[in-house]
């Protein structure tokens, strides 16, 4: 047997060449016990079709019961003359139970309902195991930010001090995104849910078999209501490789924080040893590899989901066997976040923070200028004029080389008559930060409740 699907009609073999061109059991062997699941539902719905007697059923079940061993163990495994996933099976199942039997079970599907059917199988097994190591990323960003809950450092737009906040609040910023991100594959999975089986080749099948009983045998929720969508979109893959691509960009934003916080000139934190590496030629390093592996590999997604789409855009309905390659960058996808997100998390666990250091930095670039706006306008001054008087007052330690909390009052009398000594004491980072006390703001009281109502959002993940 040659493990190829089709010949009847071919006077000779393929050519070598077009055979390695077509040939795709050395990525989507993965999909083999996907694959026999769905021979076991489709075997059940021929014998409840008539074509298959109740005999004939149990033993082409136990017969593929017996090839998914085989293939779980080991003990089968693509020939170089396997053409696909599908065809190696066929021919795996027809050593267990002959030729004869075997050949039955290919009536009434084709390759193309087949393998539209398992990717979505294979991405709702995998993405569940994607969102739930994603968990543990955000579990260590929780227990970071509970670990130093007063913490202060410097909250930066445009990279520049901008205003004082809590490192919690910055760590949790971290977490949002990716509850999002689970929040997105947990959506992806409601239209994953729905069997292509039964649309076989593009138009449906003729033989009366019940695409629902297959759905519900394969734990999905419904079969599709059109066989040539059925087996033509792809959309579904192209959304899960964005999300993938999506991750890779979350992980890769707080990698750049991580990676700048651990520079000398930063010194916000240290990575532990076991989450670094050194170098060959320079003794004292110890690199952000992680960090940034997470940056590198977003590249990488993003490549896949704008490779599957540009495959995709002029397809014309329906199979065409350019949706072969969607395979690959989805693969690959999955294998470099299952690799990755659990780096990340034992990176960010591990990380030591250095309170003072950010403490120190926290007020620099004169960060409480809007502390200073904000207590001339609890005083009933205009924001406008606050602003202006703020920024006089900015200008004038500049001009001293003083920071703003170095002001006496004194000099704050003299900037403006708006200004009195009670400003003085809104001019510190704890004041600062815990004034800050709406809903999702940086203040201790509200940083706490956050975590709190991560821990409630994780829960129900
Ligand atoms: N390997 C193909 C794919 O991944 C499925 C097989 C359909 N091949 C065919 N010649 N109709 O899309």
């Amino acid at each position: 047997d040659s493990g190829r699907l089709w010949g009847g009609r071919f006077e000779g073999g393929p050519s070598e060449a077009m055979f390695a061109l077509s040939k795709s059991t050395q990525f989507d062997w993965r999909l083999a016990l996907h694959d026999i699941r769905g021979s076991r539902a489709h075997a059940k719905a021929l014998l409840q079709a008539g074509l298959l007697t109740a005999e004939q059923a149990t033993a082409m079940d136990d017969g593929l019961a017996e090839l998914a061993r085989r293939v779980q163990e080991g003990e089968f495994l693509p020939a170089e003359s396997d053409e696909d996933v599908h065809g190696a099976l066929e021919r795996g199942l027809k050593e267990i139970v002959g030729p004869v039997l075997g050949g039955r079970i290919r009536a009434g599907r084709s390759r193309n309902d087949q393998i539209a059917t398992l990717i979505r199988s294979y991405l709702r097994e995998e993405i569940r195991n994607v969102a739930s190591d994603l968990v543990g990323v955000i579990d260590a960003l929780a227990s970071q930010a509970e670990r130093h809950p007063g913490a202060v450092m410097p909250g930066r737009t445009h990279l520049q001090s901008a205003q004082p906040i809590l490192l919690g609040h910055h760590l949790l910023a971290h977490a949002w995104p990716l509850v999002r991100d689970i929040e997105r594959l947990r959506d992806l999975d409601k239209r994953l849910a729905v069997s292509p089986y039964g649309s076989a080749a593009l138009a449906g099948t003729s033989l009366g078999l019940d695409p629902e009983l297959v759905a519900a045998e394969l734990g999905f929720e419904s079969s599709v209501p059109n066989s040539i969508d059925g087996t033509a979109a792809r959309d579904l893959i192209a959304e899960a490789a964005f999300v993938l691509a999506q991750i890779g960009v979350d992980l890769s934003r707080l990698s750049e924080d991580v990676i700048i916080w651990c520079t000398a000139e930063f010194g916000f934190a240290t990575l532990d040893d076991a989450w670094s590496t050194g170098s060959s030629i320079m003794p004292q390093k110890k690199n952000p590899d992680v960090a940034e592996l997470a940056r590198g590999k977003a590249g990488r997604l993003i490549g896949n989901l704008a490779g599957l789409l540009a495959t995709l855009k002029g397809l014309p309905l329906a199979y065409n066997r350019d949706l072969q390659e969607d395979k690959e960058p989805i693969f690959d996808g999955i294998d470099q976040l299952r690799v990755l997100v659990p780096a990340v998390a034992g990176m960010v666990g591990t990380l030591t923070f250095h309170e003072e250091r950010m403490a120190e930095v926290a007020p620099r670039g004169f960060s409480l200028a809007t502390d200073v706006a904000d207590y001339l306008v609890r005083s009933n001054v205009p924001f406008s004029v606050a602003h202006e008087v703020a920024g006089e007052t900015v200008r004038y330690c500049e001009a001293r080389g003083i920071t703003l909390q170095e002001l006496t009052v004194d000099d704050v009398t003299s900037i403006s008559d708006h200004l009195d000594e009670g400003v003085l004491e809104v001019l510190t980072v704890e004041g600062s930060v815990a004034s800050r006390d709406g809903r999702g703001g940086t203040a201790p009281v509200r940083v706490a409740e956050q975590i709190q109502e991560l821990r409630a959002a994780r829960g129900d993940l």
